[in-house]
């Protein structure tokens, strides 16, 4: 960047910082410093709750991993107490002055902070496992395949590997093989991969009499890309085809309203926008209809009065889970698909940051801000870098803001990525890549600011410079 784009630039994020009527909610976060950032030593991380001043880094990963937010050590250190106190009564006395809930309802109270984020019923919302574990689990529940009939599922053909190994070994546990029955839905016209509506619902309509199912991401993790969840969920049900969502970008991110879009079952993880933590306690929906128990226990057959799944002792109603008889009766609801007592660790972790969520007036408020950011960021890349630097890189995500979240996934030219990495990391920069040759850098609404952008902007522009040089020397010297 000139640096009078750079000046114009400072001045215009100082004003949209100004005007940010979120932007108290950054003290809410643990903002690492460049220090931290560069240290390799533990007790350089001694201040967390430090200010953020203008020593600190630019974390714009949120994608990846969220920040910490100062609660989460509060909130665990009073879990910690509890346990150290209390012992096993943990499980189930109260403490009149602790803002925590009882281990026993603690997955019930996070079912309920998470409900609004995802746009469900509590009842439709539980907190458990994590994402892959859940991806299997919805499948154990509702793929029930017919290798006469329905027996296909579809996915995108550059699905995180994670859902693309979930689903070849679903077919292969049912003993079919993925050659015949996997679909992978693949753009004829992005060079990106950037899939269209129309890309998705052509493929679900070729195979639509042998598909019993489709995964498919809320916000695809390379691109960026933010699918129409409503639209295709609507399309896959005309043709009879259950559509499990893996929400692991979009959650926190957008804007989700899982019931009233129909949609029917999702997993999603909570370490990304909703800043539980490193491998933190994932979320699913089950959409009501699909997690109904209508038999007693005691009627004949009560196995017939639910979907069947792969079961534990935390998934029976808790009026009769501490009766051990040996008999499942699911709890009604996205809980009746729990496995097992949640860790407490993790729970608390994640309901620490999802108060800050609440706190911030919900998603609703942080995609307002979002969108601007993102296109702010968007902006500095498109007009404010110099014309050398254009020729390195590409936006691949959507420009259509309703069509992404706060990422921008940027392509570099060949041979650039280690140097921007690197030159990025020297300037207290964060971003991460996606080989072979993309950054993914997402301005989180929650503790990011416009004057972030800026810096990243000029960072990039440098870091971009001196890789260019760098594959220049190595060019005529190789
Ligand atoms: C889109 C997507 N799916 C699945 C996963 C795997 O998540 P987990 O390791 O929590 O199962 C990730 C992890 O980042 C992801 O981004």
């Amino acid at each position: 960047m000139s640096s009078a784009s750079i000046a114009d630039a400072r001045a215009r994020a100082q004003v949209l910082d100004q005007d940010d009527p979120l932007g108290l909610v950054r003290n809410e976060f643990n903002i690492p410093t460049k220090a931290q950032i560069a240290s390799t030593r533990l007790a350089d991380n001694d201040d967390p709750g430090a200010p953020s001043t203008s020593d600190s880094a630019v974390y714009l990963c949120g994608n990846s991993l969220g920040l910490q937010p100062k609660r989460t050590p509060v909130r665990i250190n009073q879990y910690l107490s509890t346990w150290a106190a209390q012992g096993v009564q943990g499980h189930f006395k109260p403490l009149a002055d602790s803002p925590l809930p009882t281990w026993l309802d603690a997955d019930a109270k996070a079912a309920k902070l998470m409900a609004p984020i995802v746009g469900a019923a509590e009842s439709e919302v539980a907190v458990m496992q994590t994402l892959t574990g859940n991806l299997h689990l919805l499948m154990s529940a509702f793929y029930k395949p017919d290798i006469n009939g329905r027996h296909k599922i579809i996915l995108e053909s550059k699905a995180f590997p994670s859902d693309h190994f979930a689903v070849e070994t679903q077919l292969r546990h049912h003993g079919l093989s993925p050659e015949t029955s996997m679909v992978t839905i693949q753009s004829p016209f992005s060079e990106d991969n950037i899939l269209s509506s129309y890309d998705i619902m052509s493929v679900i309509s070729t195979h639509a009499a042998t598909t019993a199912l489709v995964v498919l991401p809320g916000i695809q993790y390379y691109t960026g890309q933010l699918l129409d969840i409503p639209v295709i969920t609507a399309f896959a049900h005309k043709h009879g085809i259950f559509v499990i969502w893996d929400l692991a970008h979009a959650v926190g991110n957008v804007p989700l309203s899982l019931h009233d879009w129909d949609v029917d079952a999702a997993a999603w993880c909570t370490y990304k926008y909703l800043n539980g933590g490193p491998g933190c306690i994932g979320g699913l929906f089950v959409h009501e209809r699909n997690s109904r128990v209508t038999k007693a226990i005691t009627d004949e057959k009560p196995e017939d009065g639910y979907s069947n799944r792969l079961a534990g002792w935390w998934g029976n109603d808790k009026k009769t889970r501490f009766a051990m008889a040996n008999k499942f009766h699911p709890v009604g609801g996205a809980a009746g698909f729990q496995l097992s007592n949640p860790s407490i660790l993790d729970i608390t972790s994640l309901s620490a940051s999802l108060e800050v969520f609440e706190l911030a007036g919900g998603v609703r408020a942080l995609r307002e801000k979002s969108l601007k950011l993102t296109g702010f960021l968007e902006s500095l890349l498109l007009k404010g870098m110099k014309e050398e630097d254009n020729a390195l890189f590409r936006i691949v995500t959507p420009a259509d803001p309703a069509e992404r979240g706060a990422q921008l996934s940027i392509l570099l030219a060949d041979g650039l990525l280690q140097t921007v990495l690197q030159e990025l990391e020297a300037r207290g920069v964060i971003v991460d890549e996606r080989k072979p040759d993309v950054i993914r850098v997402a301005p989180a609404p929650l503790y990011n600011t416009f004057d972030e952008c800026v810096t990243f902007a000029e960072a990039f522009s440098l870091a971009l410079e001196a890789a260019a040089k760098k594959r220049a020397q190595q060019s005529t010297s190789g």
